[in-house]
């Protein structure tokens, strides 16, 4: 059977650890050569030195322009040309509420996750046009750039924002067949998450399997997401199997931005029956 990147080469930001090195591992496997662009030059070394000459480790600053241009400028070095930019790097930034926030601490979150996904379009497009044919470029949004109240006003807001940066970068991008979308994860259990709630990230395994009973009952497809869930719609989103697809985020969440569970919650509707039977 073909694979599904074979002969890409794609760029990964934040591939070191979480979503971004489950999908390289997975763009490997798929036949494609994979440029991992992370601040983590140890985790991201090692990472590339498992999977041998199709991956290699570029250190990137996702914050800074000349950092991005020179991983694509790596990529090209290296494998010859880019067909893939995943812009997944990103952090929950600043958690602090709407009444406390310094305008420092927001331009902080709205850097590292935000204008770091303008910079990847800008730099993997120029160098899309500058070979002729296309390509796709893929950033990790998330439920938090669909609505409110799952993370702090900072990273909401910068999500946000990438969700209308990627519909309008489709439009400016699509004479040139560069096909731009997004993908919203809902909580998937990464060092992210466990940072995000103060846990040791050597702990993360372990908060996973004490938390998975509370969180697949709060979850609609009731089991919570996984890393290779978000790994598997980047390599839709990369491949050729979405070649018609462009402007558009795919939340991968479990249904869960889809619509709420509290109108349909079994305890209002027994409480609804026992008011009923007592009225
Ligand atoms: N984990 C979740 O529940 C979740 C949900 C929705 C969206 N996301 C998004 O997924 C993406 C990946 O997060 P994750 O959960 O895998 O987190 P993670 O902490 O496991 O991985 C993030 C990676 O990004 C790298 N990174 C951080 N700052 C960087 C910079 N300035 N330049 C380059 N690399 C940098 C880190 O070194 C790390 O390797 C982020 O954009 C995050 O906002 C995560």
């Amino acid at each position: 059977m073909n694979k599904l990147l074979t002969g890409k080469v794609a760029i990964v930001t934040g591939g070191a650890s979480g979503i971004g090195l489950a999908a390289v591992q997975r763009f490997v496997a798929e036949g494609a050569r994979v440029v991992i662009a992370d601040v983590a030059k140890e985790a991201g070394e090692a990472a590339a030195a498992a999977l041998g000459e199709a991956a290699v480790f570029q250190r990137t600053d996702v914050t800074d322009e000349a950092s991005i241009q020179a991983a694509v400028a790596a990529a090209v070095a290296r494998f010859g040309r880019l067909d893939v930019m995943f812009n997944n790097a990103g952090s929950t930034g600043d958690g602090s509420p709407v009444t406390e926030i310094k305008p420092a601490g927001f331009d902080a979150t709205l850097a590292l996750d935000t204008r770091s996904v303008l910079l990847g379009i800008k730099h993997a497009a120029r160098q899309f046009r500058a070979q002729g044919g296309g390509g796709s470029i893929v950033s990790t949004v998330s439920v938090a750039g669909l609505q409110g109240g799952w993370s702090s006003v900072s990273y909401t807001t910068a999500k946000h924002a990438v969700v209308g940066m990627i519909r309008h970068a489709a439009m400016e991008l699509s004479a040139d067949r560069i096909r731009v979308n997004g993908i919203a994860p809902g909580v998937i259990m990464t060092p992210l998450i466990a940072k995000a709630f103060g846990v040791p990230v050597d702990r993360a395994d372990a908060l996973v399997a004490f938390l998975e009973k509370r969180l697949s009952a709060r979850q609609a497809l009731r089991r919570y997401g996984s890393m290779e869930d978000i790994a598997n719609a980047a390599v839709f989103l990369a491949s050729d199997l979405s070649s018609y697809i462009s402007g558009t985020v795919i939340p991968v969440d479990g249904g869960v931005s889809a619509y709420t569970l509290s109108t349909s919650d079994a305890d209002i509707a027994a409480a609804a029956q026992e008011f009923l039977k007592s009225a």
